[in-house]
């Protein structure tokens, strides 16, 4: 009877070992690197006093490296033939601040615990930071992520929404991360941060005889004086007109007043189907936090390595051989 008992529970234990296989946890480093945490939030908070772009350029590159290929620090290599993924034609906007923030804190890390920890875990938990640093809400980030091996540009195109995307091509590119039309909305709220290049926005100013009709006409005056004609492309101005350095929810409030700066911002509320989210998150702070927390918690499972697939790179911008 006993070795049957054994057996069963063996077996149990076994299912319950497969089960928990590829999932993230909170306190994945608490016996090898338990100060992982502090010392990636030190690091980051160093990087911000010598500039306010760490806090837009992290999170943002969060957001690509996931999207392409998974949460996995694909985004970080450096290719010597300029075809890795942060060489892809979208690469020219991620700023070299974030990839910074993320080299740095990782030398940190591996002085206290080398080999351990993931780039993929450090850029996770470094965009949690640096939304804390704007004034946003402060969560968990689960962590066991493994670096990816593979990294090439080509694998880019058609994974990440363009800034003239409508809600229907958001809806497809985010379902394919696991991501609702509720985490898209939320997700989106990002752009309460940073700057945009001008070039990204200027067929709503320009490539017609009239402004989009979508956008306030005292906010297009404002563009077009920012950003006119041919205007040299690497001027770049805040993408929330109102609390640009603020973590809040005033990127909804600006949508409700036609201020949202792409079309796949404004969309989320001339479209009847995203309309009503966009004016509760604009209403009310704590919906919007709630809901931005959980997206991000998914976003950070999409195509996640663990286990044994992939590797813990020493250096974020190459693999290890
Ligand atoms: C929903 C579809 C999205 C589109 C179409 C989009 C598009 C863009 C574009 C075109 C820029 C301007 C880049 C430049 O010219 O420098 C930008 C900036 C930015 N995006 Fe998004 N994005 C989206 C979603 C997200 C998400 C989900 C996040 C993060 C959670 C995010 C975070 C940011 C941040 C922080 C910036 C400012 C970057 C900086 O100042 O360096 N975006 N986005
Ligand atoms: C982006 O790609 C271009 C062309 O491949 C390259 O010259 C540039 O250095 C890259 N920028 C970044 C930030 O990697
Ligand atoms: C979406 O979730 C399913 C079920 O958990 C998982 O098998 C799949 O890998 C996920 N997709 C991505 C892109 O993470």
């Amino acid at each position: 009877m006993d070795a049957w008992r054994g057996l069963f529970l063996g077996l149990m234990a076994f299912m319950i070992m497969k089960g928990g296989e590829g999932q993230l946890v909170e306190n994945f480093y608490s016996s090898n690197c338990p100060n992982v945490e502090a010392i990636v939030a030190q690091a980051v908070s160093t990087k911000f006093s010598q500039t306010f772009t760490t806090i837009p350029a992290t999170l943002r590159l969060f957001f690509h490296d996931c999207f392409v290929e998974g949460c996995d620090a694909s985004v970080m290599i450096a290719s010597p033939n300029s075809d890795a993924e942060k060489d892809s034609e979208d690469n020219l906007s991620l700023a070299g601040d974030g990839f910074d923030t993320v080299i740095k804190a990782k030398q940190a890390v591996e002085s206290s615990c080398p080999g351990i920890v993931s780039c993929a875990d450090i850029l996770a938990i470094a965009a949690r930071d640096v939304v804390v640093l704007a004034g946003g809400p402060s969560f968990n980030v689960e962590l066991g992520r493994r670096d990816g091996l593979i990294s090439q540009a080509s694998r880019v195109a058609g994974n990440l929404p363009e800034p003239d995307s409508h809600l229907n091509e958001l809806n497809t590119i985010f379902a394919r991360n696991n991501l609702s039309q509720i985490d898209m909305i939320a997700l989106s709220g990002a752009h309460t941060l940073g700057f945009s290049h001008c070039d990204r926005f200027a067929d709503r100013l320009y490539s017609s005889s009239t402004v989009d009709p979508t956008l306030d006409p005292d906010y297009a005056e404002q563009l077009k004086a920012a950003c006119p004609r041919n205007v040299d492309p690497s001027i770049a101005i805040d993408m929330d007109p109102v609390t640009p350095r603020t973590f809040d929810n005033v990127y909804y409030q600006n949508l409700v007043a036609g201020k949202g700066l792409f079309t796949a911002d404004q969309v989320l509320f001339t479209d009847s189907e995203s309309q009503p989210t966009v004016v509760d998150f604009a209403n009310n702070p704590g919906a919007f936090n709630g809901a931005f927390i959980t997206a991000m918690r998914k976003l950070g499972r999409v195509g996640i390595k663990t286990g044994n697939v992939g590797e813990i790179r020493r250096d974020c911008t190459a693999f290890n051989s």
